[in-house]
């Protein structure tokens, strides 16, 4: 029996609005409670750089193993929980070491270079489709990107990408208060499409291996230790779980940022597109909500200066983090020159750093290169953001952005 926390329960955001921009909520946190013992869930949570940082990076304190969040990353299927040599955002070093190296070896530099022209194709089609006048651009380039890149990645054949797309939008449909069961029905039936589907590309590719990341893991070995199909089958699946809405999440908000906060930004950066990879930084740190994670108590310790026991849960919010005046200067503004901007946490940091950060960094910024040099002014049009938003693994993230299209 585990007992499962919810963590919305802990800042009772009013409205999806304030969760999707919560900087007075961190401003209140790290001004006020910068360590927090909340009594409902009973989590001790911090919210400053030096302490987030301990907390994420510090396993031989603070454990990953026996989170208890609920996390849905998709790798279950009816045949079981998924094994800790994929799942592994849920183990401690040393364990994770040699798991970790075997992930790793489908993010190679070698792959990255060779996964830029394939993105840039799939972002300059999907550009091209757009009718200049009024775009939904989560519709048109945030939502579809991610996924059609990792199918593409993947080794997926483009004929069967609109199939894998309209699986793994149901595996990840938030669950908006409908009829939970119809959707676990739903998700749980894409789930074994996509397995039944995957697995047989996969079996190929076991005799006849290419150039992707299924190839990649099937000829993986550490240590001894390699993977059998069916696991290579739920890394693309545990891959789709912790790279798609959070890159999708990012991307859409980027071009929030774009019509709401600074409306000079995007002419700025296409007269100077040196700046999109400081951008991208920038707005990982200044705009994606809610980056957090979940540590175990290993041993009583007082780190944080509070007494913390074996088993107690501690909180790290890094995107607070990434708004400490102690690191950031002027920490509240969007400023894309910032000389630090790299140091956010987004993508946590120590042994479990995301494992997709140059992927995802690389999706950013091709998306921003390319968008710039094709759409000459984009303007916004008025909306509704409460019932625009909905959640997602990442946070409240966008489901529709109106917006209007100059080519
Ligand atoms: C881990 C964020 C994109 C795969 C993490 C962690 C964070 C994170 C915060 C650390 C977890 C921890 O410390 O417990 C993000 C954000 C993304 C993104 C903000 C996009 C903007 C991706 C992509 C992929 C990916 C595109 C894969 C293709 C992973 C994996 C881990 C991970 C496998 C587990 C690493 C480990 O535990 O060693 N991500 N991620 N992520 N991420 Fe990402």
């Amino acid at each position: 029996y585990k007992e499962i926390i919810s963590l919305a329960d802990i800042p009772q955001f009013q409205t999806r609005a304030e969760e999707f921009f919560p900087l007075e909520w961190y401003r209140k946190m790290l001004n006020e409670s910068p360590v927090y013992y909340h009594e409902g869930t009973n989590t001790w949570n911090v919210f400053k750089y030096d302490d987030v940082n301990e907390v994420i990076s510090n396993y031989e304190i603070f454990s990953s193993e026996g989170s208890r969040t609920a996390i849905d990353v998709g790798t279950s299927t009816q045949e079981g929980a998924p094994p800790d040599k994929i799942a592994i955002a849920l183990i401690d070093p040393p364990r994770h070491r040699k798991y970790r190296a075997l992930l790793s070896t489908a993010f190679t530099p070698r792959s990255l270079k060779s996964w830029e022209p394939k993105i840039e194709q799939i972002v300059n089609r999907l550009v091209d489709e757009m009718e200049p006048g009024e775009v939904d651009i989560v519709n048109a380039l945030a939502g579809p990107l991610p996924t059609i890149v990792m199918a593409d990645l993947f080794g997926v054949p483009s004929q069967d990408h609109h199939l894998f797309k309209e699986w793994v939008d149901v595996l990840f449909q938030p669950n908006n208060g409908g009829d939970r069961q119809a959707l676990e029905q739903k998700k749980l039936a894409a789930a074994q499409a996509y397995y039944q589907h995957i697995y047989p590309i996969v079996l190929e590719k076991r005799s006849n291996p290419t150039d992707d990341i299924m190839s990649d893991l099937l000829k993986a070995e550490v240590d001894g230790e390699a993977f059998t199909d069916d696991e290579v089958v739920r890394t693309t699946m545990l891959f789709l779980g912790a790279g798609i809405e959070t890159t999708s999440h990012m991307l859409s908000s980027i071009f929030y940022s774009f019509l709401y906060d600074d409306p000079a930004l995007y002419q700025q950066l296409q007269n100077q597109p040196a700046w999109i990879p400081n951008t991208v930084e920038e707005m990982l740190r200044y705009r994606f909500h809610i980056s957090k994670r979940e540590r175990t108590v290993k041993q009583d310790n007082n780190i944080l200066g509070v007494n913390l026991k074996k088993g107690d849960v501690v909180v790290a919010w890094m995107s607070a983090a990434n708004m400490d005046d102690s690191v950031f200067e002027d920490p509240f503004t969007l400023n894309i020159h910032r000389e630090n901007s790299k140091k956010h946490l987004t993508f946590g940091k120590g042994p479990h750093f995301c494992l997709g950060a140059p992927l995802a960094r690389l999706e950013l910024n091709i998306a921003l290169n390319t968008f710039t040099q094709k759409v000459s002014r984009i303007e916004p049009i008025p909306f509704n953001l409460e019932s625009s938003l909905a959640q997602s693994a990442a946070g409240q993230s966008l489901v529709q952005l109106p917006m209007k299209i100059y080519k």
